[in-house]
């Protein structure tokens, strides 16, 4: 039997051993930024999670623009030096590629993280003043940001290109921007929260074009061999908000402008919307977006089981998954998937005992310890 989804994949110039992808995830185990032994130790487990591409949380691209206190960055020495080190020693001790999300969280930054409540930060937790298109809360629990003027877009673009150049110096092999979630990429091609009467807002090309700016800029200092890609979410899953048609458009704009890859999420633009919780309910926009625009395209939400994400990617409805919480639950989840789906998945030489070839008795030869 021979499966897609332990098959090989190349986006652009970068080569990967199948098409299972780790979700970038937050830790809130930050300092200032800067990564912790808890990155050390996570990111490592990960990189023999027998997924090919291990992508690391939205990570601000400037101080403001982490979501909480604990969010890493990439916007100071401190922050490229650390992260080098943790994906160095990822590298050296894992099977797995290394890509970055970098983000900015836009309204929705100065948050608390998700165990101390996660609503906007209190008058005596150390709050920020946050940015957006349009001087509008999330939330009855955040404070209202201030809206962008042109000085500060360009401040934002720039940080985007210094975090993508210290990106590439730290040793990630894909970069992600984040236009999903509500975030500030999405919060300006959503018309729920951009009502800017500028060049900024409006209609779809005015709402789409501060992020197609920083998307060219972060393009222009990324080698041309490089995946850079972007995750959306593809409808704001309410009345009046992006539809999966908008998204084809968005996507397509991108993709002129030199997207090599989408990943397809979706909601986040209000605290109030709740996205679905159906199995793959990202999985319709991702094959319509991937059908009608023809870019590489990965899909994430609530893909949990070896079948699911094999029927995915052999009935052409995405290219890549992403998995999250899957990840989580279970770090070696290629492992089994590989084991189900008759396929092979690269394992660290410490570990080959357990691989299934072994099985069942293999005896304990020689020297074995
Ligand atoms: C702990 C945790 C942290 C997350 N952090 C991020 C993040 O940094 N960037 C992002 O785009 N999505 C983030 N997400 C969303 C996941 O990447 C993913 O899209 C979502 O969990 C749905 O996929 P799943 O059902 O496979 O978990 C996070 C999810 C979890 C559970």
């Amino acid at each position: 039997m021979t499966s897609a989804l332990f098959s090989a994949y190349k986006i652009n110039q970068l080569e990967l051993a199948n098409r299972i992808v780790v979700a970038p995830m937050c830790q809130y185990s930050a300092n200032d930024g800067v990564p912790s032994p808890w990155h050390t130790t996570h990111l490592g487990m990960l990189a023999n999670s027998g997924a090919s591409l291990v992508v690391v949380e939205a990570t601000g691209v400037e101080r403001r623009g982490r979501i909480t206190h604990g969010c890493t960055g990439i916007y100071s020495d401190e922050c490229e030096d650390a992260f080098a080190r943790v994906i160095a020693h990822c590298k050296r001790i894992g099977t797995a590629k290394f890509g970055i999300q970098l983000a900015h969280a836009g309204r929705k930054a100065s948050s608390a993280r998700p165990w101390e409540g996660g609503l906007g930060l209190k008058p005596n937790e150390d709050p920020w003043q946050t940015i957006a298109p349009s001087a509008i809360a999330p939330g009855a629990a955040w404070q209202a940001p201030r809206a962008m003027d042109e000085a500060d877009m360009a401040e934002v673009r720039e940080a985007f290109v210094d975090a993508a150049k210290r990106s590439l110096r730290a040793g990630f092999e894909s970069i992600e921007l984040h236009m999903a979630h509500g975030y500030l990429m999405h919060s300006f091609v959503s018309p729920i929260s951009n009502k800017r009467n500028d060049a900024y807002g409006g209609s779809l090309e005015g709402r789409m074009r501060f992020p197609l700016e920083v998307l060219r800029a972060v393009r222009a200092v990324v080698p041309k061999g490089m995946p850079l890609g972007a995750r959306i979410s593809s409808t704001d899953w309410m009345e009046g908000g992006l539809t999966g048609d908008d998204s084809v458009a968005w996507v397509a704009a991108m993709k002129d402008a030199g997207l090599d890859f989408v990943d397809i999420s979706s909601g986040g633009v209000t605290a109030e919307v709740r996205t679905p919780a159906t199995p793959g309910y990202n999985v319709p926009i991702a094959a319509q977006i991937r059908r009608e625009t023809g870019i590489p395209t990965r899909v994430v939400g609530l893909i949990a089981t070896a079948q699911q994400a094999e029927d995915i990617v052999a009935q052409g409805k995405a290219d890549m998954i992403a998995l999250g919480r899957a990840m989580l639950e279970d770090p070696h989840w290629a492992w089994m998937a590989a084991k189900q789906l008759g396929a092979e998945v690269k394992r660290p030489n410490q570990y080959l005992r357990a691989a299934p070839k072994m099985w069942p008795g293999a005896a304990y030869r020689g020297n074995a310890a």
